[in-house]
């Protein structure tokens, strides 16, 4: 297939793209046909009962696992982000004055989550100042010492869009024995992951951002190690070995990281979330994401030769799809409502920032389209 060809099918899978210029794929994903088609087939099958769960569950997290170029039997379906991140907290063997890095800029699923601790279990949180929301990993190590278990970190911050380097986090922690907690969720999607080569121990990420999946269903991927040291919090009737075995009380925790379950799960949203992850990986990961990596360029540029303030980095290993920037003049409450009125979709964030977030299925005209909305309001 022609790049022509492989990008005009994969635009084509995004229906709405005929009714909106969508740049957000860092807040909430566009609804595909794939995902669409997965939904009416979960209310059909929903007629008669006639969902098959274990086919279904096995086959996303087939899904899921590719994704993150890690073990299937490593993987479990969380309800977002931050309940991916709480299952590690309650799960860790915390002792008192055990400590945890996280910096100021994470968005609050991986800093709140982790600041609670400090309350409840005694645990010092250490915090890294950023600069431009950006943090830089020397100031991480700088804040180790022995009582550090665990450094938290976003693969992809949300507002900059600055992208950690991770091969070399995950070989610090390794060589200091910390375990390396990764929200994932502005990342996967739009960039290729490895968990296991990358030495992360707990990744979480809900699907409703690059993944392209819907809001209110995640995954969680963990290490070797992380998955000897993490327990579940509560037994949960879906995370034994035979949750249809309802007379047997007595019952082992699943053998593989479903162990974390709680009760049902949510199978419509899994079945979405398979899907969404099935098509993305039907058109390659690779091509996704340096398409991904090309528009990001192509709207810092836009923004950098109009002379406008750029956040995100500009070295390509070191940002994925997220773009912000400001322009010098004009009021951006203003540019940001007439973009909406535009049916341009994207975000004004904290601070005084728009940010744009392409998706391998937008081109340069669907960006060419937003500055041109802005250039007449600055
Ligand atoms: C970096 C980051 N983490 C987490 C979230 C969302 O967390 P959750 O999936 O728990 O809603 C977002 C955005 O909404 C985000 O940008």
């Amino acid at each position: 297939m022609s790049e022509r060809a492989w990008y005009e099918t994969f635009r084509s899978m995004f229906k709405g793209l005929d009714r909106c210029v969508f740049l957000n794929s860092a807040g909430v994903a566009m609804v595909s046909e794939p995902v669409r088609d997965a939904v009416l087939r979960w209310a059909a099958l929903g007629q008669c009962a006639e969902f098959d769960y274990y086919a279904i569950v096995s086959e996303a997290r087939e899904n899921a696992a590719a994704m993150v170029s890690g073990r299937t039997d490593r993987i479990f379906f969380s309800r977002n982000t931050t309940h991916g991140i709480h299952t590690f907290i309650l799960g860790y063997p915390w002792q008192k004055g055990d400590g945890v890095i996280v910096a100021d800029c994470e968005f609050p699923a991986n800093r709140l989550s982790w600041l609670g601790l400090r309350e409840k279990k005694g645990v010092g949180v250490r915090i890294v100042k950023s600069q431009n929301s950006k943090a830089a990993l020397d100031d991480y190590y700088k804040l180790c010492d022995k009582d550090t278990k665990v450094i938290a970190i976003s693969w992809v911050q949300y507002l900059s869009g600055q992208k950690a380097d991770l091969a070399a986090l995950g070989r610090f922690c390794r060589a200091h024995d910390i375990l390396l907690v990764v929200d994932g969720i502005q990342g996967i999607g739009a960039a290729e992951m490895n968990a296991e080569e990358l030495n992360i121990d707990w990744l979480s990420a809900d699907g409703h951002k690059w993944m392209c999946g819907p809001e209110g269903v995640g995954l969680v991927w963990m290490s070797e190690r992380a998955f000897n040291v993490v327990t579940p919090a509560c037994k949960g009737w879906f995370g034994v070995e035979q949750p249809f075995n309802f007379e047997e009380f007595d019952q082992d925790y699943e053998a593989n990281a479903n162990r974390f379950l709680d009760g049902s799960p949510m199978v419509l949203g899994i079945m979405a979330f398979s899907a969404a992850l099935k098509m993305l990986l039907s058109f390659g990961m690779d091509k996704i994401a340096a398409r991904v990596l090309e528009l990001s360029a192509y709207t810092i540029n836009e923004a950098k030769r109009r002379g406008w303030e750029v956040l995100t980095p500009l070295n390509p290993e070191d940002r994925a799809g997220i773009a912000t920037f400001r322009p010098s003049s004009g009021d951006l409450e203003v540019i940001a409502k007439k973009l909406h009125d535009n049916n341009i979709i994207c975000s004004l964030r904290g601070g005084g920032w728009l940010r744009l977030s392409a998706h391998a299925f937008n081109n340069h005209e669907d960006i060419d389209k937003a500055f041109y909305v802005i250039d007449k309001n600055v």
